[in-house]
């Protein structure tokens, strides 16, 4: 592969858009093509899945199911749109990855990690981020940040000890991998965020 996978993980309300933004631009002054997409959805049948998962209407979905959602969404944008892109030497930076099925729904919801893994083992076709921004916040103030915005969707309203799994989750997740996956200090401001971005990607441009 050519191109440069970035993904973008943290707990609701973590900022990441902004800073995608940000990022975006940054990298297309640089002269680079860059894409920018997002998890659940990216290409027509991911977003109709995520239409599906994040409808408060669906209340009666199961773990397991969400879990199958998530990847099955996952494994059409590989396939139609991450893999082609970096295929031609482009730059992906993806809001959410398989990352978010581990903090989410293996632990907050309880499905055993090796489930998870192997469910995604198929949707992720042997393709893994270069490397993963983790947008640290507390639990509190993230989902404090999203009331301000917009009502919540499905996920966005679990309790708040929903919230605290995940983000016992991503911390499990920065032990382990600490190569790949970089903590960002979400809490400070915008510019100082920014730049504790460029940190790690001006290196790899
Ligand atoms: P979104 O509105 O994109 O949230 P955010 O702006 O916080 O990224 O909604 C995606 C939601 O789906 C978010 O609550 C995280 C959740 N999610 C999972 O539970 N598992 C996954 O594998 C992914 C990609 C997302």
């Amino acid at each position: 592969m050519k191109g440069l996978f970035i993904s973008i993980e943290g707990t609701d309300g973590a900022g990441k858009s902004t800073q995608i933004d940000l990022l975006k631009k940054y990298i297309t002054e640089k002269g680079r093509d860059v894409i920018v997409t997002r998890e659940p959805g990216g290409t027509p049948i991911s977003e109709k899945i995520r239409e599906i998962i994040l409808d408060n209407n669906n209340s009666e979905m199961s773990y397991i199911t969400e879990a199958l959602l998530y990847a099955a969404s996952r494994a059409q944008h590989v396939n139609e749109k991450i893999k082609p892109a970096l295929m031609e030497g482009k730059i992906i930076i993806c809001d959410r990855f398989v990352d978010s099925s581990i903090a989410y729904q293996c632990a907050a919801r309880g499905i055993s990690r090796e489930i998870i893994e192997d469910i995604n083992k198929y949707a992720i076709d042997g393709i893994m981020p270069d490397i993963t921004l983790y947008f640290d916040i507390t639990p509190e103030e993230g989902i404090k940040r999203k009331k301000n915005m917009h009502t919540l969707d499905r996920i966005e309203q679990e309790k708040q000890d929903f919230h605290n799994k995940v983000y016992e989750g991503y911390q499990m997740l920065l032990k382990l991998y600490p190569e790949r996956i970089k903590r960002i200090d979400a809490s400070k401001d915008i510019y100082d965020v920014h730049n504790q971005v460029l940190k790690y990607i001006d290196c790899m441009l």
